[in-house]
């Protein structure tokens, strides 16, 4: 048990509604560390949510700090755009970034924490020597692109193995995709800290009483 060890929640809005996002956001920006922002450009990723200046519009206008999640190709210059748009967090995933030292550098430049993530398939040794640059670790524990899949449970270990490489850094490190009261608590067993919920979170009848339970959940597997 490792009771220093901080929960921050940052709920996805990528199943709330589209059409009235200032108002899902209210919903449950008292109890949300950030909220979480999932960019996808139908290239990097089968699906398409925002394009630039429909992001950059939720970025300055939320009240609660945004974490971007960026899924798209070549995201080496645009990562740098959404650390200067506002955002206070930016990921870039290692799979679509050509420069990851110079990237993450640039985001830190333009004043936002920096994020490296990984799709299921990816190892993440190769990446331990970007540790001393980067702010956060993102694991994701489904196939990115949609919202409502299965926690893939074989990512466990590899959550185990980021929160071991880690070590006593101030690195927070992140899960993404399937988070629900079923497997959140595993997931911070195996050393995670920052959880991403999107389906659990807007189909929940009160989604801030959802993030709430979801975080009390998670100090339980701390
Ligand atoms: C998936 C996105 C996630 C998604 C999570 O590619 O990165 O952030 O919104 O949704 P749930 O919590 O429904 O798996
Ligand atoms: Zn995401």
């Amino acid at each position: 048990m490792n009771l220093s060890r901080d929960i921050r929640m940052t709920p996805s809005i990528l199943n709330a509604n589209r059409e009235d996002l200032a108002h899902e956001i209210e919903k449950i920006s008292a109890v949300s560390d950030f909220i979480h922002l999932d960019v996808m450009d139908n290239i990097f990723v089968p699906n398409f949510t925002f394009d630039f200046d429909a992001a950059k519009a939720i970025i300055q206008s939320s009240p609660t700090p945004i974490d971007s999640h960026l899924m798209v190709a070549n995201v080496d210059e645009v990562a740098i755009s959404y650390a200067q748009a506002g955002s206070a967090s930016v990921t870039i995933h290692v799979e679509a970034v050509a420069d990851v030292r110079s990237t993450v550098k640039g985001i830190r430049a333009a004043g936002a924490r920096a994020s490296i993530a990984f799709k299921p398939a990816t190892k993440i040794d190769d990446y331990a020597q970007y540790l001393d640059l980067v702010d956060m670790f993102l694991i994701m524990t489904v196939e990115p692109g949609f919202g409502g899949q299965a926690f893939m449970e074989e990512m466990l270990p590899k959550i185990r193995e980021a929160r071991r490489l880690i070590g006593e850094r101030p690195i927070w490190l992140q899960v993404d995709g399937g988070i629900s009261l079923e497997t959140i608590e595993m997931a911070a067993a195996a050393g995670a800290d920052t959880f991403v919920a999107g389906s659990a979170v807007f189909n929940a009848e009160n989604p801030e009483m959802m993030v709430q339970a979801l975080r009390e959940k998670a100090r339980l597997g701390i």
